[in-house]
Formats: structure tokens, C-alpha cells, sequence
């Protein structure tokens, strides 16, 4: 049973109120805290109270009294009233109900009221993070008849977080403007959602939504002010508080969603251009907490069938959940809930939400100029945890990152298993930020060596045999095929039929990329835009290479961009490859989704890529594309069809890296320079190995393999 709350101006959504809370989930949360807690100690962070030798860190847990005092108004007269009462806590003499609640219906609107507190047992167990919002949000409740009948509707939350201790709750309605760093403009909750959706959030943590009373027409025109004012509003109000402090957003707020499935968790990879955003716009607290925070999930015990993975693996996505306190039935505490994969659909490990960490931290640094968040003991420590599970020794001969299929962005089968290009240009990066960030000290030496050989091996690897033009395609149909030597020219043993007959059409006389996969004796040609365009903001591209895919995406425009930006990858699995490649996912049919779906988020790496380029004309050109329906359209998370003209079928509305990823856009078209915050500059150093093993590989060529040093396939 699903309960929808829908009182004009303010609605809440949740599962079954039968759910029974389970001892064993009460003794899940603690212990996970506990172990968090422990981890954080054993680091030298402070949990609580601060540390000698660091900065205190926020606080991880958080008490406040309950709202078991609350009760709320009937909406109207005409309201026809049902009170449930479930559940009996405590045995024998004195048991008293669990929770009472009252149903309300009228012709006008059917709504709840809580009349007294609703069991935190079930907050712990709900998997649609129903309580936070019934458990503790006190609310009084009104339905459009009683605001007909009374005048203008007030409806009170604790809001102001007032008496709710030092930091406020879960799901606090702060305004974000008054979070701690907000120097933006302030937030109107006046403002209006874009479509004219009635209702609010309360989903995490994120503030609820100020609504409008009345629906604005779905189509109107707005110019680009009134686009990015709304981006900002929404934005904001994807906030989520923790303790009272800001640690991520949301990501996705479509308040008509009645199953979020996990949209309504912060996830870190869609937190990078949140956190771009507010960085760029002098608002540094949500990023300094977020990646302090996640930092500590970072050493959280997490298993999947008694198997762990590596201890340096970053969550693809945490929740603020609200417990009972230990031992005090009437009061709570927050805790962060990290899902490592083990809750993900198809149960994939986020490779790339470590290396967004540190490119998001390093980013952190260079917009706030402070330093000392990259200096602290236990950051340091996260920054060694992930390069080393990166660099660890595997059975791997390729000096790219294996991986399984769906451990980036494309979070589901497609095809990519393996050594995905957008992984390898995010380990690149990610291992040029940590180079930069690592402070030197006794024992860190041998890392610093291992880094280095890796970055040039990898730089090397990706930029001679995943790039393509027209000119190596024409060699790769040329192949000879079974070399076994030394100086194979075509090592990887790839058969030329592999070449699929689109590409031969497709690939333009002027530009190239570099292809989305390699592995022995296969060649994925799709263009996926996120590594390619990743590729050249981390200088894992040469310079010629970077300005060659900014001119294949110029030359394929109505492929690549169309009428929304971008795609992820060109072009579609369809018809048997769709079949075998994705296992039929009915999700990833041809051209939705991650199946050659658009993507507006991903305007804001093309953005940093053009611009490092010193082409922004060509961003400037996408961004007036998205602007002239993302709003209209309620900022979607990807688009359908070939030529991006409808909203995707399962798209997700009020997407936070839609928008996130259309400000950072904005801004950083109208502040060019602040995105050298983004890019790596190329390193010299790299650049004069990469000339000498370039030769060595010439000689090696005609020596065959006397004088071989490397133990990589370069
Ligand atoms: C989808 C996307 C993934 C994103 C998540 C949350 O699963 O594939 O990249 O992080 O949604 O928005």
C-alpha cells in the first residue's frame, strides 16, 4: 500500500505503513556506525569533538527529540476521519500502540494526519524513507477545501530547525539560503517550479519544495535569466542536510515521483557538478562536508555475500537515514547510509566515484584556496586508499584500469566491460590531481614511482591505440591479422570486419576520437562522450587529438548533439547486438537511456573542454540548444530517439546534474578562466617520457625484444 498525501500546496509520498520494523535492521544501523566510528579514530579524523592533530570533522551522529508531541489539524469539516492504530510496542503489563495515524478524505483531497509519533523502528526499516518525513517533520497539515474555507494556507514545520539541537534534522525545510556559505542570492520560496507542480520533498534531507499555488502555463517562453535563476532555486532545493550542515544534493526532486527507486540518495558522481556549481560560485561548505563526509563511508564494512570489496572503494551513492538513539526510544540520531553496490541494480561496484572524489577535491583547493582540507591526515590517507586500489597488481598485461560492465556512469550492462575509455580518462585524471595533492613524506615514495610509470604508460596506451580517425581506420582495414612477434603492428589482433559498416560512413575527413574500448581482439568503435570529452579536460589527449574530437563533434553535430545535449554514446545497440550486448534491457532499448540516450548533464564537460581548447563558441552554441526546452521540459535526466526529441521513457524529472551540469555551463562561459580549476594542464614530464618510450617502441620495433625494460604493453 502506497500512501499518497497530496494537500494542495504540500505532498509526501511513502510505503506501507505495515512495514515491520526488524531488530536485526535497528542492529545493522548501530553497528555500521559504530564501525564508522571506529574507522574514523583509527585514521586520526575526530568524529565527534575535533582531533589534536586535525581540524575537527562534522560530527557523525546527531541527537534531537522526537516530534511524538505533534499533532496536526483536521484539514476540513468535510473530511471524512479513519485513525489506524498499528503496532504494540513493549510486553506484558503496559503495552501501548506503535503509532496512530489518521486518515482524512474529502471529495477534495484525501491527506493524513499524524497524530501521534510514527514508530522510528520503521524510519530504520523503510526502504522508501518514509519516516523522515513522518517521523520528523512535524507538520500541520491543510487541504485545499480548508484553505478555501480558512484563507491563505500556512502550513508549519519546525522548520527553522529551532529546538532541534545544535544542527537542525533530516530533512530539515531550511532555507537554503541561510545554510552556513551561502552568499547567493536569497532563495524566494516564492518561486516557482517550473511545470507548476503542487507539492513539496521530503525525500533525504532535501529541503521541501516551496510551491506555488497555481500551475504557470507548461509552455511559456522564459529568456536564460529566468532559466538559471530557476536552475539555482532548484539546485538549492536539492540541498540535503545532515546534522544540520549541507552534504550533497539529491539526485533527482520530481516531487510527482512516487517510486524514487535510489534517485533519492546524494550520489557522488552526480554530486561533481552540484559541487562544481557552488564552487564556482563561492560557496565552498557543501563541498568541504560532502567530501569530509564521504570520506568516512570510505572504511565502511561492506560485504556482498561475505565477499569484500577493496578498502579504498568509495559509495556510489549515501542516504541520511534517522534511527533511534540507543537506548532512548524517543530520541534519534542521523547516520550516513552509503550504497557501495551492494543495494545498486545489478550490484556493480562504482569504480568511478573514488576518482570523482579526487577530482572533486582537488577542485575543492584550487576555487576555495584552502589547502588544509587536502592536508588533513585522513584525506591524505582517503587519497592513498583509492590510488593504491587503482594501482594494486592484477593479471592485467594493459596498463588501463579493468573493470566490470556498469561501474561509471553507465551504471548498467552496455558493453563496456573492460577497459572503458570514460574510466580511463577519470583514473588519468584522478591520479594527476592525487600526484599534485599528495604531500611528500617517508613511505610515500614508492607510490609517488608507481603513479608516475602508471601515468605514463596509461597516457601512452590510450593516446596511440584507442584513437581513431579516418587514417588509422583506414590502416585497422588494412590489418594484417595472427602476428606473433614483437613488432606486431596490429598487437591487439584485431580482425578488420570487426569495423561495423556505420562507421565507414561516419567517421569525417577532418577529426577523430578515441574509440570506447579495447581489449585483445576487440575494438568497441562507439564514441562515447564523456571519456572522449574527459579525455581533453585531463590532458590525456594530446593537444591535436583534443581539438580533432571538438571537430568531429562540430562535423557530427546532428548526431551528437541535435536538439539536446549530448549523447552518451553514438550510435545505439539495436536489434541483436541490442540483445546480446545488454541482455535485452528494456531500459537501454536503441537510442534511450544509456543506449544513445542524450544526456544534458554532460554540457558542462563539454563546456571545460572547449574552452581549454579555446573553443567555447562550440559549448556556447549546445548550452543555447539546451536552454531553449531544458526548463519546458523539467530538466530531465536524458532524452530519446535519435535526434534527442523526446524525454526519455523512463527519465527522471527535476534531475539535479541536469541542472547542476547546465550552471556550471553557464558560468563558466561567462568566466572562462575559472575553469582552469577543471583541467589538467598536460605535464612535461609525462610529455618527455612518452617521446622516449615512443622511440623506445621504434627501436624496439627493429630490435626485437633485447633492451625491453617495461613489464606494461604500451
Ligand atoms: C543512473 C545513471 C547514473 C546516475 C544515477 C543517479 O543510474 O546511470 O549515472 O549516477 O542514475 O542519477
Amino acid at each position: 500500500m502506497f500512501a499518497l498525501w497530496r494537500l494542495g500546496a504540500f505532498e509526501v509520498t511513502w510505503g506501507p505503513l505495515e512495514t515491520q520494523p526488524t531488530k536485526a535492521g535497528v542492529e545493522r544501523w548501530r553497528r555500521r556506525e559504530s564501525v564508522i566510528r571506529e574507522a574514523s579514530r583509527a585514521r586520526g579524523t575526530c568524529v565527534a569533538s575535533g582531533s589534536v592533530s586535525n581540524p575537527p570533522s562534522p560530527p557523525t551522529t546527531h541527537t534531537h527529540p522526537s516530534a511524538s508531541s505533534v499533532r496536526a489539524p483536521l484539514p476540513c469539516r468535510h473530511h471524512r476521519k479513519r485513525t489506524y492504530h498499528d503496532g504494540v510496542r513493549g510486553h506484558g503489563t503496559r503495552p501501548r500502540p506503535e503509532r496512530s495515524v489518521t486518515w482524512l478524505s474529502c471529495d477534495g483531497c484525501v491527506s493524513l494526519e499524524i497524530t501521534a509519533l510514527v514508530s522510528f523502528r520503521e524510519a530504520v526499516s523503510h526502504p522508501m524513507g518514509f519516516a523522515p518525513a513522518a517521523a520528523l517533520l512535524p507538520l500541520r497539515l491543510a487541504c485545499p477545501r480548508r484553505l478555501a474555507d480558512a484563507g491563505p494556507m500556512t502550513f508549519a514545520r519546525s522548520g527553522d530547525g529551532a529546538g532541534l539541537g545544535k544542527g537542525g534534522r533530516m530533512g530539515s525545510p531550511q532555507c537554503p539560503s541561510s545554510l552556513p556559505g551561502n552568499t547567493g542570492a536569497r532563495h524566494d520560496h516564492s518561486v516557482k517550479r517550473p511545470g507548476g507542480d503542487e507539492s513539496g520533498r521530503s525525500v533525504n534531507g532535501a529541503a521541501p519544495a516551496p510551491v506555488p499555488t497555481k500551475a504557470p502555463q507548461r509552455r511559456q517562453r522564459r529568456g536564460p535569466h529566468d532559466v538559471e535563476d530557476e536552475a539555482w532555486g532548484l539546485l538549492r532545493e536539492s540541498v540535503v542536510n545532515y546534522c544540520g550542515s549541507p552534504v550533497g544534493t539529491i539526485a533527482a526532486c520530481d516531487p510527482n515521483d512516487a517510486s524514487p527507486l535510489n534517485y533519492d540518495q546524494v550520489f557522488i558522481r552526480d554530486f561533481v557538478p552540484s559541487g562544481v556549481a557552488f564552487l564556482l560560485k563561492g560557496e565552498y561548505e557543501i563541498v568541504r562536508n560532502f567530501i569530509l563526509h564521504t570520506l568516512q563511508l570510505q572504511s565502511w564494512e561492506k560485504t556482498m555475500d561475505c565477499h569484500s570489496p577493496g578498502q579504498g572503494l568509495m559509495p556510489a551513492s549515501f542516504k541520511v537515514r534517522v534511527i533511534p538513539l540507543d537506548g532512548d526510544d524517543d530520541a534519534t540520531e542521523e547516520v550516513l547510509d552509503p550504497d557501495f553496490g551492494e543495494a545498486a541494480i545489478g550490484r556493480v561496484a562504482p569504480v568511478d566515484s573514488g576518482l570523482w572524489w579526487i577530482i572533486l577535491l582537488r577542485a575543492y583547493g584550487k576555487c576555495s584556496g584552502d589547502l588544509s582540507v587536502q592536508e588533513r591526515i585522513d584525506v591524505q590517507t582517503g587519497i592513498k586508499m583509492i590510488v593504491k586500489l587503482c594501482l594494486a597488481d592484477g593479471f592485467d598485461m594493459f596498463p588501463t584500469l579493468l573493470v566490470t560492465d556498469g561501474s561509471c556512469m553507465i551504471d548498467r550492462r552496455m558493453g563496456i566491460h573492460g577497459h572503458p575509455l570514460e574510466i580511463q580518462a577519470l583514473f588519468y585524471s584522478a591520479l594527476l590531481c592525487a600526484r599534485e595533492m599528495l604531500t611528500p613524506e617517508d613511505g610515500s615514495a614508492d607510490l609517488i614511482r608507481a603513479l608516475n610509470s602508471r601515468l605514463i604508460a596509461l597516457s601512452f596506451h590510450i593516446r596511440e591505440y584507442y584513437w581513431l580517425d579516418k587514417r588509422k581506420l583506414n590502416e585497422i582495414y588494412r590489418y594484417k591479422t595472427e602476428e606473433y612477434s614483437y613488432d606486431a603492428v596490429n598487437k591487439f589482433n584485431i580482425y578488420p570486419d570487426q569495423i561495423p559498416p556505420w562507421l565507414v560512413e561516419w567517421i569525417p575527413p577532418k577529426g577523430g576520437y578515441f574509440i570506447g574500448n579495447l581489449q585483445p581482439a576487440h575494438m568497441d568503435f562507439r564514441f562515447f562522450s564523456l571519456g572522449n570529452l574527459w579525455s581533453i579536460v585531463s590532458s590525456l589527449a594530446t593537444s591535436h587529438q583534443s581539438n580533432s574530437v571538438l571537430d568531429l563533434v562540430e562535423a557530427k553535430w546532428s548526431d551528437l548533439v541535435a536538439e539536446m545535449p549530448m549523447k552518451i554514446c553514438y550510435p545505439a545497440l539495436e536489434d541483436q547486438e541490442w540483445k546480446f550486448i545488454t541482455g535485452s534491457d528494456p531500459k537501454n532499448t536503441p537510442w534511450s537511456y544509456h543506449n544513445g540516450g542524450s544526456w544534458p548533464t554532460l554540457l558542462w564537460q563539454l563546456t571545460v573542454a572547449c574552452i581549454k581548447m579555446n573553443r567555447p563558441e562550440i559549448a556556447a552554441k549546445a548550452v543555447e540548444v539546451a536552454e531553449h526546452r531544458i526548463a519546458n521540459d523539467k530538466w530531465p535526466e536524458y532524452y530519446d530517439t535519435k535526434r534527442a526529441r523526446f524525454i526519455g521513457k523512463q527519465s527522471r524529472l527535476f534531475q539535479t546534474w541536469t541542472i547542476a551540469g547546465f550552471l556550471v555551463a553557464k558560468q563558466l562561459l561567462e568566466n572562462p578562466d575559472k575553469s582552469r580549476t577543471l583541467w589538467n594542464n598536460e605535464d612535461e614530464e609525462i610529455l618527455n617520457a612518452l617521446n622516449l618510450m615512443t622511440d623506445a617502441s621504434n627501436l624496439k620495433g627493429r630490435r626485437g625484444r633485447k633492451g625491453l625494460k617495461k613489464t606494461y604493453i604500451v
